[in-house]
Protein backbone atom coordinates (compact mmCIF):
# COMPACT_ATOMS: atom_id res chain seq x y z
CA UNK A 1 0.00 0.00 0.00
CA UNK A 2 1.44 3.17 -1.29
CA UNK A 3 1.32 5.81 1.43
CA UNK A 4 1.11 9.71 -0.18
CA UNK A 5 1.77 13.40 1.51
CA UNK A 6 1.73 15.60 -0.86
CA UNK A 7 -0.40 16.53 -3.95
CA UNK A 8 2.68 15.85 -6.12
CA UNK A 9 2.94 12.40 -5.34
CA UNK A 10 -0.54 11.54 -5.68
CA UNK A 11 -0.13 12.81 -9.48
CA UNK A 12 2.89 11.27 -9.58
CA UNK A 13 1.18 7.82 -9.34
CA UNK A 14 -1.79 8.85 -10.89
CA UNK A 15 -0.30 8.94 -14.28
CA UNK A 16 0.71 5.03 -14.01
CA UNK A 17 -3.21 4.31 -13.18
CA UNK A 18 -6.12 3.40 -15.25
CA UNK A 19 -9.74 3.89 -13.22
CA UNK A 20 -9.74 4.71 -9.41
CA UNK A 21 -12.44 4.24 -6.91
CA UNK A 22 -11.80 7.00 -4.41
CA UNK A 23 -13.06 6.69 -0.70
CA UNK A 24 -12.64 10.29 1.10
CA UNK A 25 -12.46 10.17 4.69
CA UNK A 26 -11.36 11.53 7.87
CA UNK A 27 -9.96 8.60 9.63
CA UNK A 28 -11.16 6.88 12.91
CA UNK A 29 -11.79 4.20 10.61
CA UNK A 30 -14.63 1.29 11.43
CA UNK A 31 -16.34 -0.85 9.41
CA UNK A 32 -18.55 1.52 7.58
CA UNK A 33 -15.87 3.10 6.09
CA UNK A 34 -14.07 -0.68 5.55
CA UNK A 35 -17.38 -1.63 3.74
CA UNK A 36 -16.96 1.46 1.31
CA UNK A 37 -13.44 -0.01 0.27
CA UNK A 38 -15.16 -2.93 -0.37
CA UNK A 39 -17.87 -1.36 -2.45
CA UNK A 40 -14.56 0.60 -3.96
CA UNK A 41 -12.56 -2.87 -4.94
CA UNK A 42 -15.32 -4.11 -6.88
CA UNK A 43 -15.29 -0.67 -9.11
CA UNK A 44 -11.65 -0.52 -10.26
CA UNK A 45 -8.07 -1.83 -10.30
CA UNK A 46 -6.88 0.78 -7.70
CA UNK A 47 -8.62 2.08 -4.44
CA UNK A 48 -7.81 4.97 -3.37
CA UNK A 49 -8.45 6.24 0.50
CA UNK A 50 -8.14 10.03 1.85
CA UNK A 51 -7.81 10.31 5.66
CA UNK A 52 -8.22 13.98 6.37
CA UNK A 53 -9.89 15.93 8.95
CA UNK A 54 -10.85 18.76 7.04
CA UNK A 55 -10.64 22.16 9.13
CA UNK A 56 -13.18 23.83 7.05
CA UNK A 57 -16.27 21.80 7.84
CA UNK A 58 -16.50 22.32 11.70
CA UNK A 59 -17.78 25.16 12.83
CA UNK A 60 -16.07 26.94 15.67
CA UNK A 61 -17.60 25.59 18.42
CA UNK A 62 -17.59 22.05 16.83
CA UNK A 63 -15.42 19.09 17.98
CA UNK A 64 -12.35 19.72 14.78
CA UNK A 65 -9.04 19.44 17.53
CA UNK A 66 -10.67 17.05 19.56
CA UNK A 67 -11.61 15.06 16.40
CA UNK A 68 -10.48 10.92 16.73
CA UNK A 69 -7.12 10.80 14.89
CA UNK A 70 -6.02 7.32 14.94
CA UNK A 71 -3.57 7.14 12.54
CA UNK A 72 -1.54 4.28 12.71
CA UNK A 73 -4.85 1.94 13.32
CA UNK A 74 -6.19 3.60 10.37
CA UNK A 75 -3.67 2.42 7.88
CA UNK A 76 -3.43 -1.26 9.19
CA UNK A 77 -7.57 -1.23 8.32
CA UNK A 78 -6.80 -0.31 5.25
CA UNK A 79 -4.00 -2.71 4.06
CA UNK A 80 -6.20 -5.65 5.78
CA UNK A 81 -8.74 -4.11 3.43
CA UNK A 82 -6.63 -4.10 0.46
CA UNK A 83 -7.04 -0.61 -0.57
CA UNK A 84 -4.13 0.40 -2.83
CA UNK A 85 -2.88 3.40 -1.56
CA UNK A 86 -3.85 6.58 1.24
CA UNK A 87 -3.64 10.24 0.85
CA UNK A 88 -2.62 11.62 4.33
CA UNK A 89 -2.38 15.43 3.18
CA UNK A 90 -1.45 17.77 6.38
CA UNK A 91 -3.83 21.09 6.70
CA UNK A 92 -1.05 22.90 5.02
CA UNK A 93 -0.49 20.78 1.92
CA UNK A 94 -4.23 21.41 1.22
CA UNK A 95 -4.72 24.63 2.14
CA UNK A 96 -1.46 26.51 1.90
CA UNK A 97 -0.92 30.31 3.49
CA UNK A 98 -2.72 32.42 1.69
CA UNK A 99 -4.51 30.49 -0.64
CA UNK A 100 -8.03 32.83 -1.18
CA UNK A 101 -11.53 31.66 0.15
CA UNK A 102 -13.18 29.56 -2.37
CA UNK A 103 -17.46 29.25 -1.43
CA UNK A 104 -19.55 26.36 -3.60
CA UNK A 105 -23.19 26.97 -2.42
CA UNK A 106 -25.53 25.05 -2.73
CA UNK A 107 -29.07 27.32 -1.62
CA UNK A 108 -31.78 24.81 -1.22
CA UNK A 109 -29.91 21.66 -1.02
CA UNK A 110 -26.97 22.52 2.10
CA UNK A 111 -29.40 25.05 3.95
CA UNK A 112 -31.49 22.95 5.67
CA UNK A 113 -31.53 19.99 8.01
CA UNK A 114 -27.52 19.78 8.61
CA UNK A 115 -26.77 22.76 6.59
CA UNK A 116 -29.30 24.51 8.80
CA UNK A 117 -27.32 23.06 12.19
CA UNK A 118 -24.39 23.61 10.94
CA UNK A 119 -23.82 26.78 9.06
CA UNK A 120 -20.45 26.24 6.57
CA UNK A 121 -20.34 22.91 6.86
CA UNK A 122 -21.15 21.71 3.51
CA UNK A 123 -19.55 24.46 1.50
CA UNK A 124 -16.47 22.95 3.62
CA UNK A 125 -17.17 19.52 2.66
CA UNK A 126 -17.77 20.26 -1.15
CA UNK A 127 -14.62 22.42 -1.07
CA UNK A 128 -12.52 19.83 0.21
CA UNK A 129 -14.42 16.90 -1.80
CA UNK A 130 -13.94 18.95 -5.22
CA UNK A 131 -10.42 19.62 -4.38
CA UNK A 132 -9.85 15.26 -3.57
CA UNK A 133 -11.67 15.00 -6.76
CA UNK A 134 -9.44 17.07 -9.09
CA UNK A 135 -6.50 15.42 -7.44
CA UNK A 136 -7.24 12.03 -7.70
CA UNK A 137 -9.14 12.09 -10.96
CA UNK A 138 -11.24 9.40 -9.93
CA UNK A 139 -13.19 7.11 -12.08
CA UNK A 140 -15.95 6.40 -8.73
CA UNK A 141 -16.31 8.13 -5.59
CA UNK A 142 -17.98 5.97 -2.96
CA UNK A 143 -20.42 7.82 -0.34
CA UNK A 144 -22.37 6.89 2.42
CA UNK A 145 -26.03 6.91 2.93
CA UNK A 146 -25.30 7.57 6.73
CA UNK A 147 -24.36 11.33 5.65
CA UNK A 148 -27.92 10.77 3.40
CA UNK A 149 -27.51 14.72 2.90
CA UNK A 150 -23.60 14.89 2.18
CA UNK A 151 -24.40 12.02 -0.53
CA UNK A 152 -27.26 13.86 -2.08
CA UNK A 153 -24.91 17.65 -2.30
CA UNK A 154 -21.88 16.08 -3.82
CA UNK A 155 -23.98 13.20 -6.03
CA UNK A 156 -25.31 17.33 -7.02
CA UNK A 157 -21.89 18.64 -7.26
CA UNK A 158 -20.85 15.68 -9.58
CA UNK A 159 -23.85 16.06 -12.06
CA UNK A 160 -24.43 20.10 -12.10
CA UNK A 161 -20.75 20.63 -12.84
CA UNK A 162 -20.31 18.02 -15.43
CA UNK A 163 -17.72 16.09 -13.33
CA UNK A 164 -16.68 12.96 -15.05
CA UNK A 165 -16.33 10.92 -11.34
CA UNK A 166 -19.50 8.61 -10.98
CA UNK A 167 -20.81 8.83 -7.14
CA UNK A 168 -21.46 5.69 -5.60
CA UNK A 169 -24.11 5.23 -2.77
CA UNK A 170 -23.30 3.07 -0.14
CA UNK A 171 -25.70 1.73 2.49
CA UNK A 172 -25.30 2.48 6.00
CA UNK A 173 -23.48 -0.06 8.20
CA UNK A 174 -25.20 -0.29 11.47
CA UNK A 175 -23.73 -2.36 14.84
CA UNK A 176 -25.86 -5.75 15.85
CA UNK A 177 -27.89 -3.67 17.93
CA UNK A 178 -28.77 -0.94 15.01
CA UNK A 179 -26.79 1.82 15.81
CA UNK A 180 -25.24 2.96 12.83
CA UNK A 181 -21.30 2.97 13.08
CA UNK A 182 -19.80 6.50 12.91
CA UNK A 183 -15.95 7.97 14.26
CA UNK A 184 -18.34 10.15 17.04
CA UNK A 185 -19.37 6.59 18.25
CA UNK A 186 -15.81 6.05 20.55
CA UNK A 187 -17.49 9.11 22.34
CA UNK A 188 -19.92 7.70 24.13
CA UNK A 189 -19.92 6.20 27.71
CA UNK A 190 -21.67 2.99 28.25
CA UNK A 191 -24.68 4.67 29.75
CA UNK A 192 -24.79 7.06 26.51
CA UNK A 193 -24.03 3.80 24.17
CA UNK A 194 -27.60 2.65 25.04
CA UNK A 195 -29.39 5.92 25.44
CA UNK A 196 -27.32 6.69 21.46
CA UNK A 197 -29.62 3.46 20.26
CA UNK A 198 -33.18 5.04 20.80
CA UNK A 199 -31.98 6.67 17.43
CA UNK A 200 -32.02 3.55 15.34
CA UNK A 201 -35.43 2.18 17.42
CA UNK A 202 -36.91 5.43 16.29
CA UNK A 203 -35.92 5.36 12.92
CA UNK A 204 -37.35 1.48 12.98
CA UNK A 205 -40.53 2.16 14.77
CA UNK A 206 -41.29 4.93 11.80
CA UNK A 207 -40.57 2.11 9.40
CA UNK A 208 -42.61 -0.53 10.84
CA UNK A 209 -45.58 2.73 11.01
CA UNK A 210 -44.94 3.01 7.48
CA UNK A 211 -44.96 -0.65 6.45
CA UNK A 212 -47.99 -0.76 8.52
CA UNK A 213 -49.72 1.93 5.72
CA UNK A 214 -49.48 5.14 7.90
CA UNK A 215 -48.01 7.98 5.60
CA UNK A 216 -48.67 10.60 7.66
CA UNK A 217 -45.06 11.97 8.15
CA UNK A 218 -46.20 14.15 10.93
CA UNK A 219 -46.97 10.52 12.75
CA UNK A 220 -44.25 9.17 12.10
CA UNK A 221 -42.04 11.88 13.18
CA UNK A 222 -44.20 12.31 16.39
CA UNK A 223 -43.54 8.69 17.34
CA UNK A 224 -39.70 9.00 16.60
CA UNK A 225 -39.50 12.25 19.33
CA UNK A 226 -41.54 10.08 21.72
CA UNK A 227 -38.81 7.35 21.68
CA UNK A 228 -35.96 9.73 21.31
CA UNK A 229 -37.65 11.77 24.30
CA UNK A 230 -37.58 8.70 26.26
CA UNK A 231 -34.11 7.93 26.26
CA UNK A 232 -33.45 11.95 27.10
CA UNK A 233 -31.64 12.62 23.79
CA UNK A 234 -31.59 16.64 22.86
CA UNK A 235 -33.25 16.33 19.54
CA UNK A 236 -31.94 18.82 16.99
CA UNK A 237 -34.32 18.12 14.11
CA UNK A 238 -36.50 14.84 13.22
CA UNK A 239 -37.49 15.22 9.38
CA UNK A 240 -39.39 13.44 6.70
CA UNK A 241 -37.47 15.58 3.19
CA UNK A 242 -38.01 13.97 -0.14
CA UNK A 243 -34.65 12.38 -0.84
CA UNK A 244 -33.65 14.16 -3.96
CA UNK A 245 -35.00 18.18 -3.35
CA UNK A 246 -34.53 18.18 0.57
CA UNK A 247 -38.30 19.73 0.53
CA UNK A 248 -40.11 18.95 3.72
CA UNK A 249 -42.93 15.70 2.67
CA UNK A 250 -46.41 15.45 4.58
CA UNK A 251 -47.50 12.09 3.05
CA UNK A 252 -45.07 9.64 2.43
CA UNK A 253 -46.70 8.22 -0.58
CA UNK A 254 -43.31 8.77 -2.48
CA UNK A 255 -39.52 7.62 -1.55
CA UNK A 256 -38.99 10.10 2.06
CA UNK A 257 -36.35 10.25 3.74
CA UNK A 258 -37.13 10.26 7.55
CA UNK A 259 -33.81 11.93 9.10
CA UNK A 260 -32.95 12.59 12.76
CA UNK A 261 -30.18 14.39 14.45
CA UNK A 262 -30.02 14.14 18.51
CA UNK A 263 -27.43 15.21 21.29
CA UNK A 264 -26.46 12.49 23.47
CA UNK A 265 -24.18 14.20 26.06
CA UNK A 266 -21.96 16.33 24.15
CA UNK A 267 -22.23 13.93 21.09
CA UNK A 268 -23.87 14.80 18.06
CA UNK A 269 -25.01 11.83 16.61
CA UNK A 270 -26.95 11.68 13.26
CA UNK A 271 -28.46 8.89 11.15
CA UNK A 272 -31.66 8.31 8.97
CA UNK A 273 -34.04 6.34 6.99
CA UNK A 274 -35.76 6.27 3.21
CA UNK A 275 -39.39 4.24 3.63
CA UNK A 276 -40.83 3.52 0.18
CA UNK A 277 -37.49 2.55 -1.42
CA UNK A 278 -35.13 5.02 -3.25
P1 LIG B 1 -16.25 10.46 7.45
O1 LIG B 1 -17.24 10.83 8.50
O2 LIG B 1 -14.95 9.87 7.87
O3 LIG B 1 -16.96 9.46 6.47
C1 LIG B 1 -16.31 9.01 5.32
C2 LIG B 1 -17.31 8.25 4.47
O4 LIG B 1 -17.75 7.10 5.20
C3 LIG B 1 -18.56 9.08 4.15
O5 LIG B 1 -18.96 8.84 2.82
C4 LIG B 1 -19.57 8.54 5.14
O6 LIG B 1 -20.92 8.68 4.72
C5 LIG B 1 -19.16 7.08 5.20
N1 LIG B 1 -19.67 6.43 6.42
C6 LIG B 1 -19.50 6.83 7.70
N2 LIG B 1 -20.15 6.00 8.53
C7 LIG B 1 -20.75 5.06 7.76
C8 LIG B 1 -21.57 3.92 8.02
N3 LIG B 1 -21.94 3.60 9.26
N4 LIG B 1 -22.00 3.18 6.98
C9 LIG B 1 -21.65 3.51 5.71
N5 LIG B 1 -20.87 4.57 5.39
C10 LIG B 1 -20.43 5.33 6.40
O7 LIG B 1 -17.96 12.12 5.68
C11 LIG B 1 -16.82 12.49 5.88
O8 LIG B 1 -15.89 11.75 6.56
C12 LIG B 1 -16.29 13.84 5.37
O9 LIG B 1 -17.33 14.76 5.35
C13 LIG B 1 -15.62 13.74 3.98
C14 LIG B 1 -16.61 13.29 2.90
C15 LIG B 1 -14.41 12.80 4.03
C16 LIG B 1 -15.11 15.15 3.57
O10 LIG B 1 -14.22 15.65 4.50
Amino acid sequence: MELLHHISDVRALRSSLGNVALVPTMGALHAGHVSLFQKAKALAPHVAATIFVNPTQFGPREDFSKYPRTLEADLQKCREAGVDSVFVPKVEEMYPAGCPEIAIEMPGLSDTLEGQKRPGHFKGVCQVVLKLFNIFTPSHACFGEKDYQQLRIITALAETLNLTVEIIPCPTHREPDGLAMSSRNRYLSATERQQALAISKALRAAELGFQQGFRQTNRLTTTMLHILLESHLLVDYVAAVDPITFKPVQEATKPTLLAVAARVGATRLIDNVVLGGK
